[in-house]
């Protein structure tokens, strides 16, 4: 009989935001009619930019064309959105080269796919809380996992200790909105280089941060190529959560045995995969453009204020919560010592409010909570309207 991976077994019943996602649809079953305020999963409310409605609507012309037609697309990318990366990089003295970007179909799915360059008898350390699909993924592949818990107390950012072969950074954090300083971020940089681990190092929140002195990539850090692959999407930059869109950065000098993990990256994506389509490469490119900039920063600031707006609730209630700036996530303790399942359900039951439950992020996040800024601004002031009210009750 044939063996399935046995290690699907090892994963928890279902996945946090499926759980979610179900626990929502039995209240609204049995609640028809209630209006829910949804600020759990972090997924984009506002329509994508004008500049990029418009470069997808030419892209679609360009394939009913037959001068314009395009069939296959590379496979590590189109030339003209791996510069366009590039090109945003370098605008910040970021040194990376147009052949160094990948383009995928998203952050989290890169996630998963890049541990095909690693053996799988590896290591993986991940910082904790972290974003449930870190854990999974390398669940799924029998890979020894380094839970590394972190708290209040050293403000969610851990400092190395053990050595893995890979690390897991995620800045600004998700679920934390933590975000790592220069110097933080070097200390990890220099332990991955002395131990010849590799960092995966999750950039999908960059675009929030707003304080110039943090860092938005690691290879703003010295020593960072030898060591750092850096897997960013549009998702939370430009709204492509449903559209899908994302790119890597894997240096030309990150090697480890002799093999280039950069040359092994190319192999296994001619392989894997028949690239991205044209039209959302071409939607893609418009973000990187002057208008398609411009705009999306119109949306962020949207985010920007829907998380303020939660977090004069929570300084009005008198809660302790981290995030919220240059982060779109706020990670508030539950009042009373509640355990975050049960504040869920308060939230859920009694002012149809729905976040995220910072167990799901793993055990150190019990007694958290997580609310998303990317609600639309309405339900967010509503939710925060009504979420001061509960606190100042319970
Ligand atoms: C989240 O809510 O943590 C994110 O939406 C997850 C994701 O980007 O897949």
């Amino acid at each position: 009989m044939i063996k399935p991976n046995m290690h699907y077994a090892e994963l928890k019943d279902a996945y946090l935001f499926y759980n979610i996602a179900q626990k929502t649809k039995r209240y609204l079953e049995e609640h028809p009619g209630q209006r829910l305020l949804r600020l759990g999963i972090g997924d984009v409310s506002l329509p994508l930019c004008p500049a990029v409605i418009k470069a997808l609507h030419e892209a679609v012309e360009d394939q009913s064309q037959q001068e314009r037609f395009h069939g296959y697309m590379p496979e590590p990318g189109a030339p003209f959105l791996r510069h366009d990366v590039a090109e945003y990089y370098r605008k910040r003295n970021i040194d990376i080269t147009d052949d160094e970007v990948f383009i995928s179909s998203g952050a989290s799915d890169e996630l998963g796919d890049i541990l095909d360059l690693f053996d799988s008898n590896g290591s993986s350390l991940i910082m904790e809380p972290a974003y449930p699909a870190y854990v999974d993924a390398n669940v799924i592949e029998g890979r020894r996992i380094i839970h590394v818990p972190s708290s209040r107390e050293n403000s969610f950012i851990p400092m190395p200790d053990e050595p893995a072969d890979l690390i897991y950074l995620c800045s600004p954090n998700n679920p934390t909105g933590a975000v790592f300083t220069k110097e933080q971020l070097k200390v990890w940089v220099d332990f991955a280089n002395e131990h010849d681990s590799v960092i995966l190092f999750d950039a999908a929140y960059e675009a929030f941060i707003e304080d110039p002195s943090l860092p938005r990539s690691i290879f703003e850090i010295d020593g960072a190529r030898t060591c750092a692959i850096e897997i960013c999407s549009l998702s939370k930059t430009a709204g492509f959560t449903g559209t899908r869109l994302g790119y890597t950065i894997i240096p030309t000098q990150l090697e480890r045995y002799d093999m280039s993990l950069h040359d092994m990256w190319i192999r296994n994506r001619t392989t894997k995969t028949n690239g991205i389509s044209y039209i959302l490469q071409k939607g893609g490119a418009a973000v990187f453009s002057e208008e398609g900039q411009r705009q999306i920063q119109e949306n962020l600031h949207v985010y920007k204020n829907n998380a303020k707006v939660i977090m004069k609730a929570l300084d009005e209630a008198d809660i302790w919560y981290t995030g919220g700036k240059n982060a779109p996530y706020i990670w508030m303790e539950c009042p009373n010592n509640m355990d975050s399942w049960t504040f869920f359900d308060t939230l859920l039951n009694e002012i149809q409010v729905v976040g995220t439950p910072g167990s799901g992020f793993g055990s150190c996040g019990e007694k958290y909570f997580r609310f998303s800024s990317f609600g639309n601004p309405e339900d967010t002031q509503e939710a925060a309207t009504r979420l001061a009210t509960l606190l100042k009750r319970l």
